[in-house]
C-alpha cells in the first residue's frame, strides 16, 4: 500500500483540512450536512423513468464487444435493466453483497474532500437529477445516468473497487501537496476514459464518461484518430485533458490487477514532488517513453472536432 495515501490517516468521519490546503469554494446548501449526501433520492416522473430506459436501451446497442466484459457483468448482476431510474437503497444493497459498496445521492457538485471521503469509504456519490430530452445526447454535467450506469457495474468488480477505494484514500495526500489536478488527471485516464485490452487487439472500454454516451464507445475502441497508449502512471499524471470533447488520447491497461498495482506501488510523495504544478504534455502528445499500441491520425481534432462537428472517425 506504499505512499499513496497518508498511513496514519483516519478516515471514519471526515478528516478536517489543514488551513493552508485550498480546496474550491463551493457553497453547501442548507438540507445537507457536512457529508452533503441529500436526505433522500429524487422523486422521479414518469418521463424521467423513460429518459432512464431510453437510454439504456441506445446504449446497448453499442456496448457489447465495446465495453470491458467487468461492466457488462456488472450491468446484469445489479439489474440495471430492469426499468426505470435505479432506486439506490435497492442497488446499495446489492452492490454491497458483492464489494462492500453503496451509492449514495448527492448534489451536482460536491468538495472535492468530501467526494474523496467518500470513496475511501466505499461510498459512490451519484447525482440525483436526471437530463432531459433537450439535452439527451450531450451534457456536460453527470447526471444519475452517467453516475449509475457508467460508474456503478465497474463497482462489482473487486479489484476496480479496491483501486476506487485507494483513489479516495489518495486525494487527501494530493491535496497536502497542491497536486490535485495530477491526480484528477489520473482519474481522467482511468475512471472516466479508460480502455483495457482483454485480449491482444480487442479493446474494450471501462470508463464510465465513455460508456454512458453512444459516440465516444465507438470511437474511443475503433476509430483511427485518437492514440492509444498503454498505461503509465507518472505520464498519465503530467497530461492535460479536455472534458468538453472526444479524447484524443486514451490509455489501456492489461488488466485491472495492473491498474491496482502501478497505482498503489507508486512513490507517490516522490511523485508529487517531482511534478510541476500545470501539466507537462498536451492531451494529443505521443512521447518517447509511451509503449504506443496505436498512434492516431487526430483527424478529428485537426478538423476541429465536436466546435465544428468533424466526423469522429
Ligand atoms: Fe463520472
Amino acid at each position: 500500500m506504499a505512499t499513496l495515501a497518508h498511513p496514519a490517516q483516519d478516515f471514519t468521519v471526515l478528516p478536517q483540512l489543514p488551513a493552508d490546503v485550498f480546496t474550491a469554494p463551493l457553497k453547501k446548501p442548507a438540507h445537507v450536512g457536512e457529508d452533503w449526501v441529500e436526505p433522500a433520492q429524487t422523486a422521479y416522473t414518469s418521463e424521467d423513468h423513460r429518459i432512464w430506459d431510453d437510454l439504456f436501451t441506445r446504449q446497448m446497442k453499442v456496448l457489447p464487444g465495446r465495453a470491458a466484459s467487468a461492466f457488462m457483468a456488472g450491468l446484469e448482476r445489479l439489474d440495471l435493466g430492469r426499468g426505470g431510474v435505479p432506486e439506490f437503497g435497492r442497488l446499495s444493497e446489492d452492490l454491497g453483497a458483492l464489494t462492500g459498496w453503496s451509492v449514495v445521492p448527492v448534489p451536482m457538485l460536491i468538495p472535492d474532500h468530501v467526494f474523496f471521503w467518500h470513496l475511501a469509504n466505499r461510498r459512490f456519490p451519484a447525482g440525483n437529477f436526471i437530463r432531459t430530452r433537450e439535452t439527451f445526447d450531450y451534457i456536460q454535467e453527470p447526471d444519475v445516468f452517467h453516475d449509475v450506469f457508467g460508474h456503478v457495474p465497474m463497482l462489482t468488480d473487486p479489484v476496480f473497487a479496491d483501486y476506487m477505494q485507494e483513489y479516495g484514500r489518495a486525494g487527501w495526500k494530493a491535496m497536502r501537496y497542491n497536486r490535485l489536478k495530477a491526480l484528477g488527471a489520473l482519474y481522467w485516464y482511468t475512471v472516466e476514459f479508460g480502455l483495457i485490452e482483454e485480449a491482444p487487439g480487442d479493446i474494450r472500454a471501462y470508463g464510465a464518461g465513455i460508456l454512458s454516451g453512444p459516440t465516444e464507445v465507438v470511437y474511443a475502441t475503433s476509430a483511427e484518430s485518437p492514440n492509444r497508449i498503454m498505461l503509465n502512471v507518472d505520464r498519465v499524471m503530467r497530461t492535460d485533458y479536455v472534458i468538453s470533447d472526444l479524447q484524443p488520447t486514451y490509455f489501456v491497461i492489461e488488466s485491472f490487477e495492473d491498474l491496482y498495482r502501478q497505482t498503489v506501488e507508486r512513490d507517490f510523495d516522490r511523485l508529487y514532488r517531482s511534478l510541476a504544478p500545470g501539466f507537462t504534455y498536451a492531451n494529443s502528445a505521443v512521447i518517447d517513453v509511451d509503449n504506443v499500441l496505436n498512434r492516431g491520425t487526430q483527424e478529428y481534432l485537426l478538423r476541429g472536432g465536436r466546435g465544428s462537428m468533424a466526423k469522429p472517425v
